[in-house]
């Protein structure tokens, strides 16, 4: 019997999977709740039967959606643009600075490959890019302080990391890159939805995240933030909707771009990925991103001590102040345990070999349970009965 609070038990019934299986593999794609499927099919459904060219009747869901973003990172909707995904965004970040040749880069060696190529392609620039050293997919500020010269302008890197799950301080990495007139760019795609980040107090100054996995948004959209300053110099690439238009004289070609971040937007948004990512938003924020965060970051421990029980080694840090919603752990038979689970209907990852687990805030105790419990019978291990919670 499931000893659920009402709260979660109401959240459960709107991501009706969880009646048939076990997700734990927010990190690769998140599921779509009841009331995103309602709205992108209510958007469909006016597009199929009517309101064809609801462009301008759609832009008020965007700037709500705008204003949505905004109020998760604890920062004003003039910061934030959308672009058609993390590595786009990036790349808008990747171009938009003017590069001298000798120009350096700091990234860690262990980011997902979205924070590496947009950066590792100004080279041609005479740009060089310095690799940040790891340990197990962890570093620490030091570790990042020590690869930095009076040549780097940039330290890009995920909030948190998308195989070890550690999760950077984002505060102290960028204090340290203030100091000696850095840039610090963020991508959050596995935190943002999972565990709370004020932008503001954080004091990063460029952060990009698609909306597809922990916001459980639709693929085809990333959401920017741009701080002032940054804005000042992030050259904006320029499409047409990079300013106001002026309906009545398209053909006068004035290069006005808006004096926010929405100048960093070239062209038609994907409208259906922004009415599922308005409808993800509201229920998150109404869910509480701290209420969320308390709870993923309750499944993951309860999950990563488990593992460790079973003596699987983890990838990453057990540290708590690294915290996040991913487990990773290694096994010589990672693929076929990764089948075993999918069998009992466990749906994990395997990314570079590992076995990736990935809880979110409606998984429940008791499904971290029965996944140990699979986990323990393919490696022929009992594991203890525990209370659900
Ligand atoms: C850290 C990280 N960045 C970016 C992405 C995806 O990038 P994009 O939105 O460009 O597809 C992923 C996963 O697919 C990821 O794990």
């Amino acid at each position: 019997m499931s000893t659920q609070s009402p709260k979660l038990a109401a959240l459960r019934r709107l991501f009706p999977h969880t009646q048939a299986q076990i997700y734990l593999n927010h990190a690769a794609t998140g599921p779509l709740s009841r009331p995103v499927v309602r709205a992108v099919q209510r958007y469909l459904w006016q597009r199929h039967q009517g309101s064809i060219d609801n462009y301008a009747e759609l832009e008020a869901i965007v700037q709500e959606t705008r204003r949505l973003v905004a109020q998760l990172l604890g920062t004003s909707p003039d910061r934030i643009a959308f672009a058609p995904s993390t590595s786009a965004a990036l790349g808008l970040l990747a171009q938009g600075l003017d590069w001298k040749p000798g120009d350096r880069i700091a990234i860690p060696a262990c980011e997902f490959p979205a924070n590496v190529f947009p950066f590792l392609n100004l080279q041609r620039k005479g740009v060089v890019v310095d690799f940040i050293p790891h340990r197990n997919g962890t570093f620490t500020v030091e570790d990042v302080a020590r690869v930095l010269t009076p040549r780097t302008r940039l330290v890009t890197l995920s909030w948190v990391q998308f195989l070890s799950g550690f999760c950077a301080d984002l505060s102290a990495i960028a204090a340290l890159c203030h100091e000696r007139g850095i840039w610090l760019s963020v991508n959050a795609i596995q935190g943002l939805g999972a565990l709370p980040l004020n932008v503001e107090v954080s004091g990063v100054d460029f952060l990009a995240s698609g909306t597809h996995k922990w916001l459980m948004g639709l693929q085809g959209l990333a959401l920017c933030y741009v701080r002032p300053e940054l804005q000042a110099v992030l050259h904006p690439p320029a499409g047409w909707l990079h300013g106001p238009v002026d309906w009545e004289h398209l053909t006068d070609y004035r290069l006005i771009f808006y004096p926010d971040a929405r100048r960093y937007e070239t062209g038609t948004l994907n409208q259906t990925a922004l009415v599922a990512l308005h409808a993800a938003l509201r229920l998150h924020l109404a869910a509480g991103p701290a209420w969320c965060a308390r709870r993923v970051l309750a499944l993951q421990q309860r999950l990563g001590e488990g593992l460790e029980q079973l003596g699987l080694t983890r990838y990453g840090s057990a540290d708590p102040a690294h915290a996040s919603g991913i487990i990773s752990v290694q096994h010589p038979q990672a693929q076929a345990l990764a089948l075993a689970l999918q069998r009992r209907h466990i749906v994990v990852s395997v990314r570079n070999g590992m076995l990736r687990f990935s809880p979110t805030y409606y998984n429940s105790m008791q499904e971290i349970d029965l996944t140990l419990e699979a986990v323990a019978d393919f490696l022929g291990k009992r594991k203890r009965s525990r209370n659900a919670k």
